[in-house]
Formats: structure tokens, C-alpha cells, sequence
């Protein structure tokens, strides 16, 4: 099963200059609690902007050129990114695709479920996350924070 993890403002917005353009230290963390020991997929801008592989998850990362990340450790290259989502939308596994832009819009087709932490306000962003109709959606979970909201979005049969 393929869920999208993403943080987003009130205006959709994800990223800034290939980076957040938020640090919400209470959201990494529930990031972190949510993907620990599962797998995470992400492209490549995304991977950059990390700068490395995240510790305890198995890493995979899309891109048109594995040869540039041939040295970057545990790290698993995917190319073909929609023969991967085809073959891995209905196993038993949860996949957590974090990211960025490009990658959501090829995995919301797949993703049974969204999860989003909706950060509060607006912020100077140039990447957004793709449309999606909450009609598709079921919310199955609401938590708050101080900073944002999380929902968890289920996709209707
Ligand atoms: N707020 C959040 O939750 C969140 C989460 C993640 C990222 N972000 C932000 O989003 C921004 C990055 O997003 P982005 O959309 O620009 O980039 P991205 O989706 O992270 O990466 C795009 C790259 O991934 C590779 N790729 C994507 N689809 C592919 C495919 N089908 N086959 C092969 N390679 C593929 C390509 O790399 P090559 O050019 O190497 O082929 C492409 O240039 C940053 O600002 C980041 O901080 C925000």
C-alpha cells in the first residue's frame, strides 16, 4: 500500500528554493514516528535536500540518473517508478512516498492513503502539492498540534 506523506500550508504549498520553507521541530517529529522502520520513497530533489539516506527506514529514491548516487549509502534506486507503484499499491507493506512535488503527482493515483499535516498560515513556496479532490477522501484520523493539524486521508473504494 502507497501513502503520501507530505506537509503542506493553507495554499497547498510544500517547498521553497529546495527546502521547507517552515522548521517545525513537533512535525519532523511526527515524520519520523510515522516512517521509522518502514520504506520511504522520494525523488531526487527531495533526497538532495536531505542530504542523505534517513537513519532506521529502508531509503529508496527515483531518479534518471542512478549513476550520480552510486556512492551515497543505503540507498536503493528506483527508475522505473510506475512499475514500482503498480507492483507495490496492494501489497501487505505500507510504502510512504515523502516527496517532493513530482513524485506526489505520480503516486496519488496509487496512494490509498494521504497523510498531511496542514501547517497553519501561508508561506513564500514554489513548490505545491498536487490537486486532489477531498470528495475521494475519507478522514480517518485528525490529530492537533500547535503548529498544524494532521489528517489522515483514506482514498474511497
Ligand atoms: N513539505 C513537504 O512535506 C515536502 C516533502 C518533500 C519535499 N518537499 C520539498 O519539495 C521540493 C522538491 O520537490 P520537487 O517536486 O522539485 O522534486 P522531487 O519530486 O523531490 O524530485 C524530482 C526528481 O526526481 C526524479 N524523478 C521524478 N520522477 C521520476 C521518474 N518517473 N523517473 C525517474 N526519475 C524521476 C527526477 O530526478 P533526476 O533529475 O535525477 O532524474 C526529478 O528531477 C523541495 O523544496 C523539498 O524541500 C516538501
Amino acid at each position: 500500500m502507497i501513502t503520501c506523506v507530505v506537509a503542506m500550508d493553507e495554499q497547498g504549498g510544500i517547498g521553497l528554493n529546495g527546502s521547507l520553507p517552515w522548521h517545525i521541530k513537533e512535525d519532523l517529529i511526527h515524520f519520523r514516528n510515522m516512517t521509522l522502520h518502514h520504506t520511504i520513497l522520494m525523488g531526487k530533489k527531495t533526497f538532495l535536500s536531505i542530504g542523505k539516506a534517513l537513519p532506521k527506514r529502508r531509503n529508496l529514491v527515483v531518479t534518471h540518473h542512478p549513476e550520480l548516487l552510486k556512492d551515497e549509502k543505503n540507498l536503493e534506486v528506483i527508475d522505473d517508478i510506475e512499475t514500482f507503484f503498480k507492483e507495490n499499491s496492494n501489497s501487505e507493506e505500507m510504502i510512504y512516498v515523502i516527496g517532493g512535488a513530482i513524485v506526489y503527482a505520480q503516486a496519488l493515483p496509487y496512494a490509498k492513503y494521504l497523510a498531511i499535516s496542514h501547517i497553519k498560515g501561508t508561506f513564500t513556496c514554489d513548490t505545491f502539492f498536487p490537486h486532489f479532490d477531498d470528495n475521494d477522501y475519507d478522514i480517518i484520523k485528525i490529530e492537533t498540534f500547535e503548529a498544524f493539524v494532521f489528517k489522515m486521508y483514506e482514498k474511497k473504494q
